[in-house]
């Protein structure tokens, strides 16, 4: 990838409808959940055909074709986010699953949605607040357009905790000051990127509080039960995907994820040299990595933190 391209992509915004990001959002919806897990959130959520949906920050619409079945019958689901191109996709795609009920799509900003107060029953997002500067205004401002005894839904993740965790793989053991670098590298790079304006990517664990103080009643939490695991062969079709994403990112992305994290380990006030140590020890561990997948031989388990949040608007 030439320079420039590279400094543009690591620009503050992201441009989801462009390439390896589009890419990412759609990957990463594959096997997202486990379809008796939305049953249950369904209950929880209390969902009733025919009500009234807002997402914000829709992307493709991930989470309209997700609860469709359970409010989608004589409901509206109304998509916003600010990229046209992606606003343009998925309102095609809607065709295929919003039957039986209306969904529609538009450009829109998080900070100023483009509905009146009090007008919808359930006002969601996912993925969104983690990559906003300010996501508690984004989040009052769902709070505007939910009715009085509204639902809002927040899916987030907590990223950085997911990093500082001890799976179990099949790679070398590291002895302990180097496993406590690597910690320290993504501590570091969490607060880089904070700083960089690109969000609070382990914001899921926040969200509770947040509600709580902007005046939410009923608040309560659920996480998302996927676990990340590979046990060769690989047998279901759900660790086939999972295998593609670890060669996608930790072997053909390596260099744009390890210049990222220079960036922010840059920018979070970590010290070159220790960067330097960072990347050698990653280096050496790619080729083990890209030869223990070419063996069928990798293996790894470990939690993924997305944290779902509801509350409820004050009557
Ligand atoms: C990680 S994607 C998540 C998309 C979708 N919610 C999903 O889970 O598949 C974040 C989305 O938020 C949108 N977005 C970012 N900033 C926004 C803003 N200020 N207002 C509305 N949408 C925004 C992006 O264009 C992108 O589609």
């Amino acid at each position: 990838m030439s320079k420039n391209n590279l400094m543009s992509e690591n620009k503050k915004n992201v441009d989801w409808s462009e390439g390896r990001w589009k890419e990412m959002l759609i990957e990463q919806r594959k096997f997202m959940w486990h379809k008796d897990t939305i049953d249950k959130l369904a209950v929880w959520l209390e969902l009733k055909p025919g009500m009234t949906a807002v997402d914000v920050g829709c992307g493709l619409g991930n989470l309209g074709y997700t609860y469709w079945p359970y409010f989608g019958k004589g409901g509206h689901y109304l998509g916003v986010d600010v990229s046209e191109e992606l606003v343009r996709e998925a309102a095609e795609a809607s065709r295929e699953w919003a039957t039986g009920g209306e969904a529609k799509f538009m450009v829109g900003d998080a900070y100023k949605l483009p509905f009146s107060d009090n007008f919808a029953d359930w006002v969601m997002c996912q993925t969104l607040l983690m990559h906003l500067e300010k996501p508690e205004l984004a989040l009052s401002e769902m709070i505007r357009v939910a009715k009085p005894g509204g639902l809002i839904m927040c899916n987030e993740p907590d990223n950085l905790s997911v990093m500082l965790i001890k799976p179990y793989w099949s790679m070398p053991e590291l002895d302990i000051e180097e496993e406590l670098l690597i910690k320290k590298v993504h501590l570091i790079c969490h607060k880089g990127h904070i700083k960089l304006g690109r969000g609070d990517n382990s914001i899921g664990s926040k969200v509770p509080t947040m509600m709580k103080k902007l005046g939410l009643t009923g608040i309560d939490v659920r996480m998302n039960d996927i676990v990340h695991f590979l046990i060769p062969p690989y047998e279901d079709p759900r660790q086939q995907h999972l295998l593609k994403m670890v060669k996608k990112t930790q072997l053909d992305e390596h260099e744009f994820w390890i210049e990222r994290t220079k960036e922010e380990f840059l920018a979070g006030g970590g010290n070159p040299d220790e960067y330097e140590s960072f990347r050698e020890i990653s280096e050496r561990l790619k080729p083990i990595l890209q030869q223990q997948i070419e063996e069928g031989k990798y293996i790894a388990c470990g939690p993924s933190f997305f944290y779902v949040i509801k509350g409820r608007k004050p009557k």
